[in-house]
């Protein structure tokens, strides 16, 4: 059984899919902790499934790397990193760049959900770079994370074609509705090592 540990910043509608799905006994991944940058609202989906949360914020700490060692301690506290089976990381929506630090601790088992399809539209306004280029298609990207912004490798991509005057709220939540089925599927072909994490990163690296 794969352990798993969200992290989240706001709505956590990718983190509720995850909890729905693993309530499922045959899949194969278990929520052990969901982290957050802030007290963010998607929190709630984690309380009311009964999984520790934490919140750690970056202005408690002197450093970006400092809290990203925080942060890695509070979710090695619930088992994910640490040991045999170091289980996965997965930013669900987390937005805040994760220090180099944190990355080599937990690479290359830990994951991102993005609002694009990478490599375009990196960043924090993915949906809204993607309308304001003009692009008639976009989607999401499940990638592994390395220490760059959006850059680590392609693991599962999903495409949608933008409509006519559509506006980034709009765009967002169709892409949201493949991105969480998406992100289910992934985690799921991680924990059946149909995806192997450890070879798609160091193919990516030669
Ligand atoms: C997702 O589209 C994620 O890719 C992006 O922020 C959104 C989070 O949505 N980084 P939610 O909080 O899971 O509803």
């Amino acid at each position: 059984m794969l352990k798993l540990a969200v992290l989240i910043s706001g709505g956590g509608s990718n983190l509720k899919a995850l909890i729905e799905a693993a309530a499922d006994p045959s899949y194969p991944a278990r929520i052990v902790c969901v982290g957050s940058d802030t007290e963010a609202p998607g929190l709630e989906h984690a309380r009311a499934a009964g999984v520790p949360t934490f919140v750690v914020r970056p202005q408690d700490s002197d450093s970006r790397e400092e809290w990203g060692q925080l942060l890695a301690a509070a979710i090695q506290e619930h088992g994910v990193g640490t040991g045999p089976e170091p289980g996965l990381v997965v930013s669900a929506g987390l937005m805040r760049i994760l220090p180099a630090g944190f990355v080599r601790e937990f690479s290359p088992n830990l994951i991102n959900t993005h609002p694009a399809l990478l490599p375009l539209f990196p960043g924090a306004h993915a949906v809204r770079d993607a309308l304001a280029a003009g692009a008639t298609e976009t989607g999401v990207t499940v990638h592994i994370i390395d220490e760059g912004v959006d850059t680590g490798p392609v693991l599962r991509q999903a495409h949608v074609e933008v409509q006519p005057e559509e506006t980034e709220e709009e765009l967002h939540e169709r892409i949201k509705q493949l991105e969480r089925p998406l992100l289910v599927r992934t985690v799921r072909d991680i924990a059946l090592d149909t995806l192997d994490l450890v070879q798609i990163s160091q193919q990516h690296q030669s």
